[in-house]
């Protein structure tokens, strides 16, 4: 049984860290509630009226007192503090060898991508024993992915890519709630993460029958859509090289030097004259309202996918 009646099992190690954060915040701040409406209780008791307390000492100080409670909840205060933003950086930084799920919400449902391919609406099978990292983005408004057992929780934003992280170590099968009222059926907005021996998880990835990856289907669209004309250096147009591009600094015309991440990727693909590479012109045309968020992200894990390769 775990420490808390009032909150599900935690089913992550950064879930049972974040539970003892909890602890600690709930102790320290128990400890000062004694000390202050102990004393305040005693006093009120004592120097009630009509009481026969002795009120004729007056008071004299203490510097010592009034240094040491100073000093002690300042330390005890910034240590709670220091403790919970190593989590919460922690909890920023996905591990780099984390299995990367791609989630898309829309009114009113979640839709999820696994990398090699499997798809999936409000249910996420995962593999336990390994780092997951959910790269979220929204259809239309914004809804957020609480996941309590896992104790995380982020908002899922239109335009943007979010992150969450968390590994889980307990199969079964979990609450997914949508955090963030965007509409009548919000409250309906919800599902069911199902995390697997990864034996098993293998097993059910297998059990949909050979589909191509997401990196595989990006690579098709970035030729049906022609972005290969010009990308791929072979025609008489120049556009800016995708080989070993993603994740590596990019200079703009105007003079701002970006990281070539999933938002920049995004943002070529919609607004492509928001950001001219250095030495290229404004030729492309935007995509918008011409691919879907699924396939802007297959796209990009095909980017993704070719970080490491030159041209051939
Ligand atoms: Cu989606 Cu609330």
């Amino acid at each position: 049984m775990w420490l808390f009646r009032f909150l599900p099992q935690p089913a992550s190690p950064e879930a049972i860290q974040l539970d003892w954060l909890f602890v600690g915040l709930l102790v320290l701040t128990a400890f000062f509630l004694a000390v202050v409406f102990g004393p305040l209780i005693y006093f009120v008791i004592k120097y009630r009226k009509g009481s026969k307390a002795d009120r004729s000492n007056p008071s004299s100080g203490s510097n010592v007192l009034e240094t040491a409670w100073t000093i002690f909840p300042a330390i005890a205060g910034l240590s709670l503090f220091g403790w919970g933003a190593d989590l919460y950086y922690r909890q920023q930084s996905p591990p780099a060898d984390a299995l990367e799920i791609q989630v898309i919400g829309k009114q009113w449902m979640w839709k999820f991508q696994h990398p090699e391919g499997a798809r999936e609406i409000n249910e996420l099978h995962v593999p336990s024993g390994r780092p997951v990292v959910l790269t979220m983005t929204s259809q239309d408004v914004i809804h957020d992915v609480f996941l309590p057992a896992f104790r995380i929780k982020q908002d899922v934003l239109p335009g943007r890519y979010t992150n969450e992280w968390f590994t889980p170590t307990r199969p079964g099968i979990y609450h997914l709630f949508c955090a963030e009222y965007c509409g009548t059926f919000h409250s309906q907005m919800g599902g069911r993460v199902i995390v697997m021996e990864p034996a098993e998880y293998a097993r059910w990835l297998a059990a949909g029958g050979p589909r191509p990856s997401l990196a595989a289907s990006g690579e098709r669209l970035y030729r049906e859509l022609g972005c290969s004309g010009c990308h791929d250096q072979r025609g008489p147009v120049r556009a800016p090289p995708l080989y070993r591009l993603y994740g590596k600094t990019v200079a703009l015309q105007g003079g701002d030097i970006v990281i070539a991440d999933e938002k920049y990727i995004r943002d070529s693909i919609l607004l492509p004259d928001s950001q001219i590479v250095v030495g290229y012109e404004n030729l492309m045309p935007t995509f918008k309202g011409r691919i879907s968020e699924e396939e802007i992200m297959e796209i990009i894990a095909y980017i993704k996918s070719i970080a490491e390769t030159d041209p051939p």
